[in-house]
């Protein structure tokens, strides 16, 4: 595509993934836009940055106009901060400002008002979402259904119920689902969302396993409830191992999930429980089975792990098994990021076939 054909749009990037190593998240930005491109109805290409009076743009070229489903997908990008169609005005650029298009169902602040060490960056959590998703076979479907496996307090889930998801999480500290709960009911009431929230005690292997399961359905706005439209946010208070006992087979759309980063208790995982350590490897080849068991068809799993604990290609032949495909040319090598001193933070995106 030359300059000449099609439009010129800029998009200005949201520097919240991360401010202190702003370059990795301009170019992680440039990656999940150009794996969405791959669905948008238009035809696009042409990435690169831009800078238009001393306005930094990631930009690209559509052969005609976007669609409204095209500009839709664009504002639900994780970095998307403004859109602008570029006219060419001699040697320069006039940014000419276009609506960016309301993609949630609740309100962001859902994912944000929880604050606690350990939390993973919500926008990095959007992209991860986005990526999967738009790199399986749903893309353009709704009443996705998410699994985070490693939930934490539930910054997955959160994105994913502002998204109009079902959401699913299983994390083994009971604290953290507790505060999540906690928050999530108090968060309904205030926003007087109509809900109902049940426990459930769950065992199971001849009594090797005794989780419990909080589950809240709720309506997003008057008008779903009285169309009757129920979303689902549920936490198992579990080992991830299990997952397959928790949840029907082929129930989700995608796996998201931030993988422990540590490795202290790594040396222990042969005398303990393999799905405890905080090693991504053995961690995730405890708990792959049951995963893949209640992942759909077509459907994809994308994890974080710390790259500092485990390099890319011993992480990814965890996967290299019959059925699955680590999606691991460009632009899906491009992910790493530095979080801090002792996390070097990369992606990694596999498909069930
Ligand atoms: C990096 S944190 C996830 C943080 C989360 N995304 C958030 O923002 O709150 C990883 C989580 O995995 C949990 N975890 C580790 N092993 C697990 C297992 N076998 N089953 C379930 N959760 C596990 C840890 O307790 C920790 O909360």
């Amino acid at each position: 595509m030359s300059e000449t054909d099609g439009l010129r749009y800029g998009l200005m990037v949201n520097p919240g993934h991360n401010r202190v190593y702003f370059e990795s998240s301009k170019a992680m930005a440039r990656a999940e836009l150009e794996i969405a491109c791959r669905c948008f109805e238009t035809p696009c290409g042409d990435f690169r940055p831009l800078e238009v009076e001393g306005i930094h743009l990631l930009s690209f070229r559509a052969g005609r106009p976007l669609s409204e489903p095209d500009l839709l997908l664009l504002s639900r990008l994780s970095f998307v901060f403004a859109i602008f169609h570029l006219e060419a005005r001699g040697n320069d650029f006039a940014l000419l400002p276009i609506r960016k298009r309301r993609t949630g169902v609740m309100n962001d602040d859902v994912g944000t008002i929880l604050k606690y060490s350990g939390k993973t960056n919500e926008l990095f959590t959007r992209m991860m979402m986005n990526v999967g998703l738009l790199s399986g076979r749903f893309a353009k479907e709704s009443g996705i259904s998410l699994l985070d496996p490693v939930a934490g307090k539930g910054t997955t889930l959160f994105e994913a119920a502002m998204s109009g998801w079902n959401a699913y999480g299983v994390e083994i500290g009971e604290k953290a689902v507790h505060e999540m709960s906690v928050f999530f009911r108090k968060y309904l009431e205030t926003g007087k969302y109509k809900h109902v929230m049940t426990q459930e005690r769950i065992s199971g292997e001849g009594r090797r396993f005794r989780s419990e399961m909080t589950r809240f359905e709720y309506s997003v706005s008057k008008e779903a409830q009285k169309a009757g439209a129920k979303q689902i946010l549920c936490m198992v208070e579990g080992d991830s191992q299990y997952a397959d006992q928790y949840f029907r087979r082929e129930q989700f759309h995608l796996i998201v999930g931030d993988l422990p980063y540590g490795v202290q208790h790594g040396s222990h995982s042969q005398t303990v429980s393999p799905s405890l350590t905080r090693n991504p490897r053995e961690l995730v080849k405890a708990c792959l089975p049951a995963w893949l068991e209640v992942l759909k068809p077509g459907g994809t799993l994308v994890l974080a792990w710390n790259q500092f604990v485990l390099d890319r290609d011993s992480f990814a032949s965890v996967f290299r098994i019959k059925g699955l495909t680590v999606l691991s040319d460009p632009p899906y090598d491009g992910f790493l990021h530095r979080v801090d001193q002792a996390i070097n933070r990369d992606m990694i995106v596999v498909r069930k076939n």
